[in-house]
């Protein structure tokens, strides 16, 4: 037993500074400083990077782009990062979804449902992640962008931003019922937002007609949970 812990302790002093190098990371040491025209043209620069929600988690140039983030040789650090015009490259638009969809995998699982995603691999024409969230997922589009996105193709309509009203509308009210709930409440508020993760999933495969539908029950549901519970607070 101490002797396995032993074993585990060397190995953990071996991977360590691995683990907990992001000031030693070199994509970051350097690209930090740049300010060439490379850092504007596409997609995000640093600074979208640095205020992301992927900066705060930690995921880091490479966990998209590829590449070794422990040299200072700009040849062996790029190994492997393609610029996203190159069909190889793990940004280059038809991949966007398979390389988001390695950490973001009911989104991509749903997306891979829809015609859209058989349209961007067969034509390269049809949307991708970064058409609604942008390359650095800093924002979702509003609602009347997102219907421009879609009517470039679809004559009518598609609904696509009654249903983005819907989803935002439910997560404002889940944010309110989720503050100051009473203890009892707990294992209901829990249910709620697993529901309404799966609507935000489901979106992924624009089931446009079950995102309104659903987010406008689940509404109903928690509104009429708020009546039936005395509050604290306002
Ligand atoms: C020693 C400095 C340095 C390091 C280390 C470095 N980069 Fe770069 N990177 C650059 C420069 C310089 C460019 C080119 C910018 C230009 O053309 O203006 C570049 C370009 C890029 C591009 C654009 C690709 C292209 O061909 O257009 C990506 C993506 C990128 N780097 C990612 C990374 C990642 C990921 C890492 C770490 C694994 C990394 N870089 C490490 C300096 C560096
Ligand atoms: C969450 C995934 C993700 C992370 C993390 C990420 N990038 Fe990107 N990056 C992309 C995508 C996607 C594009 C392509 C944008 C487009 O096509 O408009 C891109 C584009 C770029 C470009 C423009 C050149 C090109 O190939 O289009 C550079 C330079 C770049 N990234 C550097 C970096 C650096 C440096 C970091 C770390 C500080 C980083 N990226 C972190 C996803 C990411
Ligand atoms: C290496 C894993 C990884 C990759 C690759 C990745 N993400 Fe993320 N993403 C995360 C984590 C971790 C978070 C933080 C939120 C969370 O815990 O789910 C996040 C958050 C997000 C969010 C929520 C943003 C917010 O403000 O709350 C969106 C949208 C998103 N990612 C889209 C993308 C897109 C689009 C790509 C591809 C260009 C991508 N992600 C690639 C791990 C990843
Ligand atoms: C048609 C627009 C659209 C496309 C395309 C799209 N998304 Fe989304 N995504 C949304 C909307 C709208 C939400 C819900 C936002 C909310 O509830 O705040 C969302 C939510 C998310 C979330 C959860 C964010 C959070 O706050 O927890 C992740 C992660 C995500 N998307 C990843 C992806 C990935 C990966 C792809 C590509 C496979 C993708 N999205 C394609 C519009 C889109
Ligand atoms: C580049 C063209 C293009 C764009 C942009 C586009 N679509 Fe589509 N979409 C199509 C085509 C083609 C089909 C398959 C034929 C059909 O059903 O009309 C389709 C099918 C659909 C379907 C039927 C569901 C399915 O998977 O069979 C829905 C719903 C839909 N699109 C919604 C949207 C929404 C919402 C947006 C905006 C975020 C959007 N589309 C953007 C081309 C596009």
């Amino acid at each position: 037993m101490v002797k396995k812990n032993f074993w585990l302790i060397l190995l953990f002093l071996f991977f360590a500074p691995a683990l907990c190098g992001a000031a030693e990371n070199t994509c970051l040491r350097c690209h930090e400083q740049l300010k060439g025209p490379a850092h504007k043209a596409a997609g995000h620069n640093f600074a979208d990077w640095k205020k992301s929600a992927h900066a705060e988690k930690g995921i880091l140039c490479q966990a998209c782009h590829g590449g070794n983030p422990g040299t200072m040789d700009p040849v062996k650090a790029h190994q492997g990062v393609l610029p996203s015009q190159n069909k190889n490259s793990s940004v280059h638009f038809q991949k966007i979804p398979e390389t988001c969809g390695r950490c973001h995998v009911e989104e991509f699982t749903e997306f891979r449902k829809s015609v859209h995603h058989k349209m961007l691999q067969r034509s390269g024409k049809g949307p991708n992640c970064l058409t609604c969230h942008g390359a650095m997922a800093t924002f979702v589009l509003t609602a009347s962008d997102l219907e421009r996105t879609c009517s470039l193709c679809h004559g009518k309509p598609t609904q696509a931003a009654k249903a983005l009203s819907a989803i935002l509308s439910l997560k404002n009210f889940l944010n309110v019922y989720q503050k100051n709930l009473p203890k009892d409440e707990k294992e209901r508020a829990a249910m709620f937002q697993k529901r309404y993760q799966k609507i935000q999933q489901e979106w992924h495969s624009f089931d446009v007609v079950f995102v309104i539908a659903e987010s406008e029950k689940l509404m109903k549901e928690i509104k009429a949970a708020m009546d039936r519970k005395p509050r604290k607070g306002p």
